[in-house]
C-alpha cells in the first residue's frame, strides 16, 4: 500500500470529523495552558478523542487532554481543541499544524488561540493578558515549507496582518467592558523545550519582542495561509529569563496561567459574544 500524502491525510481526518458533526462550526478555539476549565462554560454537543481521528497527532504534554469538542460557547457554535501540538514534542511544524489544515478543510474561518508566554516588556506582569498583534518566527521552521498546498493558499503569502485587526479591536473592547488589563504586543516564537537564556531574551527584546513562547506562531502562519482570521491571546505566566533574575519553572508557569484563567475565560466569553 502506498503512503498517503499530507493532503490525503487532511481529507481523511476532515471526513471523519464531518461524519460525527452535523452543521459544522466556523470558529475553532484552541485552549492553551490554564484555559481547560473554559469547557465548563460551554454546552458540549460532540466530543471526539484525538486518538480516534485518522492521522491526528497525540498530545504528550500533561494538562493537554487531546479532545476535540463541538460546543455552544457564548451563543456561538464552535470547535474547541483541548490540547495542541508543539515542535518541542518532536513534531515537525507540518505535523503541529495538521489540525489547522483539517479545520480549513471543514470550512472553519476563524482560529482563536490562547497560550502561556514569558513577559519581556517590563510593564507586563505575571497573570496579565496580552493580545498578540504580530510575531517573530525568524528562527523556526515554517509550516509552509515544502510543496505548496495550492488548495489552501499561495506560495509566498503576505504576512502584514497575520492577526485580524477587527478581532484585536473587539477583544480590546471586551477587556475594557470587563475591566481586565489587556496588553498588546509582539510574540517571539522559540522552539523549546528549554526556556531561553537571559542573553537570548535581551536579543529578542532588541528585535522588538514583548513576550516569548513555544506555540501558536506556526499555527497562525498556517491559518493565515488558509485565509483564516486569527486571534491569539497570551497569558503572561512568568517574567522571561533574566528579567526578574529568578530561575523559571514549569510550576510557576502553570500556577500563574491558572491564576489568570478566570479573566482569560471571561474575556473569551465576551469576545465570542461579539463575533
Ligand atoms: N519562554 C518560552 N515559553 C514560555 C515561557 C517562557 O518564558 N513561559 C511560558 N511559555
Amino acid at each position: 500500500m502506498t503512503d498517503l500524502t499530507y493532503s490525503e491525510k487532511i481529507n481523511e481526518a476532515a471526513s471523519y470529523i464531518s461524519s460525527k458533526v452535523s452543521d459544522l462550526p466556523e470558529t475553532c478555539l484552541v485552549l492553551g495552558s490554564g484555559l481547560g476549565p473554559l469547557t465548563e462554560k460551554a454546552d458540549t454537543l460532540v466530543s471526539i478523542s484525538y486518538a480516534d481521528i485518522p492521522h491526528f497527532p497525540r498530545t504528550t504534554v500533561p494538562g493537554h487532554e487531546g479532545l476535540l469538542i463541538v460546543a455552544e460557547f457564548s451563543g456561538k457554535k464552535t470547535f474547541i481543541m483541548k490540547g495542541r501540538f508543539h515542535y518541542y514534542e518532536g513534531y515537525s511544524t507540518q505535523e503541529a499544524t495538521f489540525y489547522v489544515r483539517v479545520m480549513a478543510k471543514l470550512g472553519v474561518k476563524n482560529l482563536v488561540m490562547t497560550n502561556a508566554a514569558g513577559g519581556i516588556k517590563k510593564s507586563m506582569h505575571p497573570s496579565e493578558l496580552m493580545v498578540i498583534t504580530d510575531h517573530i518566527s525568524l528562527f523556526c521552521d515554517s509550516p509552509l515549507r515544502g510543496a505548496n498546498l495550492d488548495e489552501f493558499g499561495v506560495r509566498f503569502p503576505d504576512q502584514t496582518h497575520v492577526y485580524d485587526q477587527d478581532f484585536i479591536r473587539l477583544i480590546g473592547e471586551a477587556a475594557e467592558e470587563l475591566g481586565i488589563t489587556l496588553h498588546q504586543g509582539v510574540y517571539a516564537y522559540t522552539r523549546g523545550p528549554q526556556y531561553e537564556t537571559p542573553a537570548e531574551i535581551r536579543a529578542l527584546a532588541a528585535l522588538g519582542a514583548d513576550a516569548v513562547g513555544m506555540s501558536t506562531v506556526a499555527e497562525a502562519i498556517a491559518a493565515s495561509h488558509c485565509s483564516m482570521r486569527v486571534l491569539a491571546v497570551s497569558c503572561i505566566s512568568n517574567y522571561a529569563a533574566g528579567i526578574s533574575g529568578q530561575p523559571l519553572s514549569h510550576e510557576e508557569v502553570m500556577t500563574n496561567a491558572n491564576a489568570a484563567s478566570q479573566n482569560s475565560i471571561a474575556l473569551m466569553e465576551r469576545f465570542f459574544s461579539k463575533i
